[in-house]
C-alpha cells in the first residue's frame, strides 16, 4: 500500500488563529481531516506529523526511508531557512512534494527563496487548503 508523509512545519499548528488575512481560517485540523478523507478514497495510508522544531523535522524525515514512497511537506519558515531540512531530503530517496497556503512569491522578499525548492520534485504556493490537495494528488502519482 502507499503510505505517505505529511509534515508540517513550524507554527502550523495555530493556523485559524493565525494571520487569518493570509492563511485562511482553516485549521490544521481541517487540513488534515480533508487529507485523510481524499487518502481513504485513493486507499492510500498517510501519517502526519506537525512540528515547531527543525531537529525533530530532520529526524524524522531521516527515519523516513523505507517506509513512505512520498514525502508532502509545508517546511513552513524553515522553508527560507533551512539547509538541515533541505539535507535531509536530499539524503533520502523519497520524492517531495513542497506545499505553501500562501504564495510565496507574492510576498516579502525573504520568502521568495526556498530552500527546500532545489530539492523537492516540485512546488505548490498559494491555494490556500488547495495547495496541500493538489499536493497529495502529486505525491499519490509520484508513489503510483
Ligand atoms: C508558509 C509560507 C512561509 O513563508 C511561512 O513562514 C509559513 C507558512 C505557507 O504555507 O504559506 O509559516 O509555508
Amino acid at each position: 500500500m502507499i503510505k505517505i508523509l505529511v509534515i508540517h512545519g513550524p507554527n502550523l499548528n495555530l493556523l485559524g488563529k493565525r494571520e487569518p488575512e493570509i492563511y485562511g481560517k482553516v485549521t490544521i485540523g481541517q487540513i488534515n481531516k480533508k487529507l485523510k478523507d481524499i487518502a481513504k478514497k485513493k486507499k492510500v495510508a498517510l501519517e502526519i506529523f506537525q512540528s515547531n522544531h527543525e531537529g525533530e523535522i530532520v529526524d524524522k524525515i531521516g527515519k523516513a526511508k523505507n517506509k513512505y514512497s512520498a514525502l508532502l511537506i509545508n517546511p513552513a519558515a524553515y522553508t527560507h531557512t533551512s539547509v538541515a531540512i533541505r539535507d535531509a531530503i536530499s539524503a533520502t530517496d523519497i520524492p517531495a512534494v513542497e506545499v505553501h497556503l500562501s504564495n510565496i512569491y507574492a510576498r516579502e522578499d525573504f520568502r521568495h527563496n526556498s530552500l527546500i525548492a532545489s530539492v523537492a520534485k516540485g512546488q505548490i504556493s498559494g491555494f490556500g487548503m488547495d495547495s496541500y490537495i493538489y499536493g497529495l494528488d502529486a505525491a499519490i502519482n509520484l508513489s503510483a
